[in-house]
């Protein structure tokens, strides 16, 4: 069953073509890969997936309805959730409190509910520190809850990036670079986390230029180049085919 689809998505930049027509079926409940070259449009293509741009033409679907008009928080709220290239931790909150910030709207937001319903406030706060906690323990950074973001090293900002969507109860992560910069060791645990993510049910869908590592992880893989998706299936057999190799290993070789 699809859970997302992206049909004919179009967005230019000044007359610039960055997703030229893209059409995708993400099933529910496995693991995805997207590659191609820099500048082939895949970033752009989770930002118009996940709402943080708005499209030129085309529409998102997402678990049978259309989001193409709801900002990213609506969208998230429905379990459609990106990560982002670079990593966007609050680098002065430690581990703990960047979490508990990307929690869903606490009750404690809504000044009357403070005094009306200070029971259910202190409530919704103690579940988003159990979630929270649970969160680092399954990502391995409990021994880090108290430390400053800012200071944890490359992979564990990644990882800390993972964890704060995996706050908003996802359906699906869009993860754009998760192994960027990170060493082989945490490539391995990343990977692993994500598998167990697959297993909870929970989709994922993987932007990477480590070719090897997300081979290794993803049942398909879908390439895009210049704004276009030119090829989609198992990652072995759309390695193989020619257009592929001279749009990106052409350029790596
Ligand atoms: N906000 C923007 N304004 C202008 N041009 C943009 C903007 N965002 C992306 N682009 C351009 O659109 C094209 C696609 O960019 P995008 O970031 O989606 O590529 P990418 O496939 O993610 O590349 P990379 O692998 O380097 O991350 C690029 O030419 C980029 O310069
Ligand atoms: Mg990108």
């Amino acid at each position: 069953m699809s859970l997302l689809e992206l049909q004919s998505l179009r967005k230019s930049f000044g007359g610039f073509a960055a997703v030229d027509g893209v059409s995708m079926s993400v099933r529910k409940g496995g693991l995805y890969g997207l590659i191609g070259p820099n500048g082939a449009g895949k970033s752009t293509l989770f930002a118009l997936a996940s709402g943080l741009i708005a499209q030129d033409g085309g529409s998102v679907r997402f678990d049978g309805a259309d989001v193409s008009r709801l900002k990213p928080v609506d969208r998230a709220r429905r379990g459609l959730v990106r990560t982002f290239q670079v990593p966007r931790e609050f680098k002065r909150l430690s581990v703990l409190e960047n979490l508990l910030v990307a929690a869903p709207r606490l009750s404690g937001e809504s000044l009357w509910r403070v005094f009306l319903q200070p029971g259910t406030v202190a409530r919704d706060e103690r579940v988003a520190r159990d979630r929270a906690g649970e969160i680092l323990e399954f990502l391995k950074l409990g021994h880090v809850r108290d430390v400053a973001a800012g200071s944890l090293s490359g992979g564990q900002k990644k990882l800390l990036e993972l964890g704060r969507a995996l706050m908003l109860d996802p359906k699906i992560v869009l993860l754009d670079e998760p192994f960027a910069g990170v060493n082989a060791v945490l490539i391995e645990d990343i990977s692993a986390r994500l598998r167990e993510l697959k297993a909870l049910g929970i989709t994922v869908f993987v932007v990477e230029h480590n070719l090897p590592a997300l081979c290794e992880l993803v049942e398909e893989l879908h390439v895009m180049d210049r704004g276009r998706l030119i090829a989609s299936g198992e990652p072995e057999r759309v390695l193989e085919i020619e257009t592929v190799r001279s749009a990106y290993l052409g350029g790596a070789r």
